[in-house]
């Protein structure tokens, strides 16, 4: 169920640069059940819409929540000052996750992270792990002043990080790790830039891949269409999906990104 509240700040501190990971405390942690799910969350006090950002859900634990954000910008930057003890109003949780149902104990999972899509490949990562399914992590990020979670990933698996410029990690994209690696296999999630969802998109690292798209969002519960994208079947007629509420995650070749 969708809800409302006032979830109260645990903690609200830097990771990376201009990156924050706030932990909030909530009711609204029990309804949370899919990793790849969002929450919207209002950055500052006002009536419009456009005063909320989606998030997506870093981790779920009892009674409390992680979301990891990036600032850029007025909104963001106000959430980067609230500090412990204070509330934050959070519309969630959101959106269709990734299908963890699908993967079975023995099978393999690759997982994608690109910059602020990184956050819920950790829930991921943690509830694959916990089915018993293998895990190996792929994230890649500009430079290394702009890595996290490295450590925390690796509590489920293999973990390689590509940086563009080289400067931790390997060099290069996330695709460049691949082709090192040569995996063959079940799963492929990623959440990441639409370039490097659409160079995942044609690639045959699993027999199944999923796309976590990041979209410009309005009201985020599927009223406003600010965030519909074309069904690959019919790439320029009427047939649309909404990133809100059918996805933010599709399979890959549903949607054209
Ligand atoms: Fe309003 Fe998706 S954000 S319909």
């Amino acid at each position: 169920m969708i809800r409302q509240e006032n979830c109260k700040i645990v903690s609200n501190r830097q990771i990376a640069k201009d990156i924050f990971e706030l932990v909030l405390e909530g009711e609204l942690s029990a309804e949370m059940k899919q990793a790849g799910q969002f929450v919207h969350v209002k950055v500052a006090d006002g009536f419009d819409p456009l005063l909320r950002r989606p998030i997506s859900i870093a981790s779920i634990n009892e009674g409390s929540y992680t979301i990891i954000y990036r600032r850029q910008g007025k909104g963001t930057s106000l959430l980067a000052g609230k500090t412990k003890g204070t509330t934050v109003d959070v519309l969630g949780p959101l959106g269709n996750g990734f299908p963890v149902d699908e993967a079975k104990q023995g099978q393999t999972a690759i997982l994608v992270g690109g910059g602020v899509g990184v956050p819920p490949m950790y829930e991921l990562a943690k509830q694959l792990a916990r089915g018993g399914v293998k895990v190996v992590t792929i994230i890649g990020f500009q430079s290394a002043q702009d890595v996290f979670y490295e450590k925390e990933l690796a509590e489920f698996g293999e973990v390689y990080v590509a940086t563009v410029d080289g400067s931790y990690g390997r060099k290069g994209f996330v695709t460049n790790v691949l082709d090192v690696l040569c995996l063959k296999a079940d799963f492929l999630f990623a959440c990441g830039p639409t370039p490097m969802l659409r160079a995942l998109e044609n690639r045959n690292d699993a027999r199944r891949t999923y796309l976590s798209l990041e979209e410009r969002m309005g009201c985020g519960i599927g009223a406003c269409f600010a965030c519909v994208c074309h069904t690959k079947d019919d790439p320029h007629g009427f047939s649309y999906k909404k990133v809100c509420s059918d996805g933010p995650v599709f399979q890959a070749g549903e949607v054209v990104i």
